[in-house]
């Protein structure tokens, strides 16, 4: 029997008919449409799936929907403005830190998670951050660098590459 459970997805009210045994995943893509968050292997293991449950990051293909009603989700399309990245979508831009992409909306949220909690951290930190998350293209170092540049610009350090294109080429 289907259950109606109100969710905040992206600052928004969302209203939605779930079965005891839907998980978040199938809610997010499925029910609303919002394809940005990956479904990969379905079990755990590569962090596809991540969003944000209350600043937190979650695997959406290991949460039930029943277990998250009432709470905030963000997922990767609540984080930008209207026509406009934010810093971090930026600096995976700038640095070249997306090959297939399917890694990135799981890899930015855990990152925006990270830098929430930390503005300031160190390559071990943000390593350490991100080990639930599997790149199987980039080999993670543009990556690194793409979330210590889009903390420097968050703290006011640095100006985005966006307009310098600098670190494109690397
Ligand atoms: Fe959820 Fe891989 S799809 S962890
Ligand atoms: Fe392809 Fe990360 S860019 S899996």
């Amino acid at each position: 029997m289907k259950l109606v459970a109100t969710f905040w997805v992206n600052g928004e009210p969302r209203e939605v008919a779930i079965e005891p045994h839907y998980l978040l995943i199938e809610i997010l893509r499925d029910t609303l449409g919002l394809t940005g968050t990956k479904h990969s292997c379905g079990v755990g293991n590569c962090g596809a799936c991540t969003v944000l449950i209350e600043g937190r990051p979650v695997l959406a293909c290991m949460t039930l929907a029943m277990s998250v009603r009432g709470k905030h989700i963000t997922t990767i399309e609540g984080l930008s403005g209207p026509g406009a990245l934010n810093p971090l979508q930026q600096a995976f831009v700038d640095h070249g830190a997306i090959q297939c992409g399917y890694c990135t909306p799981g890899m930015i949220l855990t990152a925006q998670a990270l830098l929430d909690r930390n503005p300031d951290p160190t390559e071990d930190e943000v390593r350490h951050a991100l080990s639930g998350n599997i790149c199987r293209c980039t080999g993670y170092v543009k990556i690194v660098d793409a979330v210590l540049a889009a903390a420097a610009v968050l703290r006011g350090d640095a100006a985005s590459t966006a307009s310098t294109g600098k670190e494109a080429s690397r």
